[in-house]
């Protein structure tokens, strides 16, 4: 949808950064895991983040938060600010009524604290299984703050 717009955006799936949980000692002994350099240049590359985040336990997973806390540290590359300045949309959806929309909370929280402008708006999508056709369009249930 963004492409549609014009926006220039990298598509992220975390699954295809895969790496270890968040250690100081292994960071000491073998510096930042290579998936979370190259997570860390698209950050610092691009202005902004859309995050769309399923909801664990009214919070946010902890995939990424581990991510999060990875590429917020000092690497080779000396490439220092992913977060600071930037701007970002949130967005969650899961199977139930609320739509993951308890994620939406810390999620703000987490990048207000990393310098990032958060922008007020959100959208949660409730019984996503149930929200999309077989194209992946249109969302059917929508809530939009
Ligand atoms: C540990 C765990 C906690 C969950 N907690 C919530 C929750 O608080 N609210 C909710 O709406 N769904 C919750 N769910 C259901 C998820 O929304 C659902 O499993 C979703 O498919 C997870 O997305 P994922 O497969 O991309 O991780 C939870 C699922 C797991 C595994």
């Amino acid at each position: 949808m963004a492409e549609e717009k014009g926006i220039d955006a990298t598509f992220v799936d975390l699954r295809d950064y895969p790496m270890p949980l968040y250690d100081g000692d292994l960071e000491d002994e073998q510096g930042m895991p290579e998936n979370a350099k190259k997570l860390k240049k698209l950050f610092v590359e691009h202005d902004g983040f859309f995050i769309v985040s399923p909801e664990y336990n009214s919070s946010y997973p902890p995939l990424l938060k581990n991510v999060v806390d990875w590429i917020s540290r000092s690497d080779s590359e000396d490439l220092v600010e992913p977060y600071k300045g930037k701007t970002m949309a949130i967005a969650a959806s899961s199977p139930g009524g609320l739509g993951g929309m308890r994620v939406l909370v810390p999620l703000r929280m987490l990048f207000g604290n990393l310098g990032v402008h958060v922008v007020p708006s959100q959208v949660s999508v409730n019984f996503v299984t149930k929200a999309f056709d077989e194209n992946g369009m249109p969302p059917l249930i929508i809530n939009a703050t």
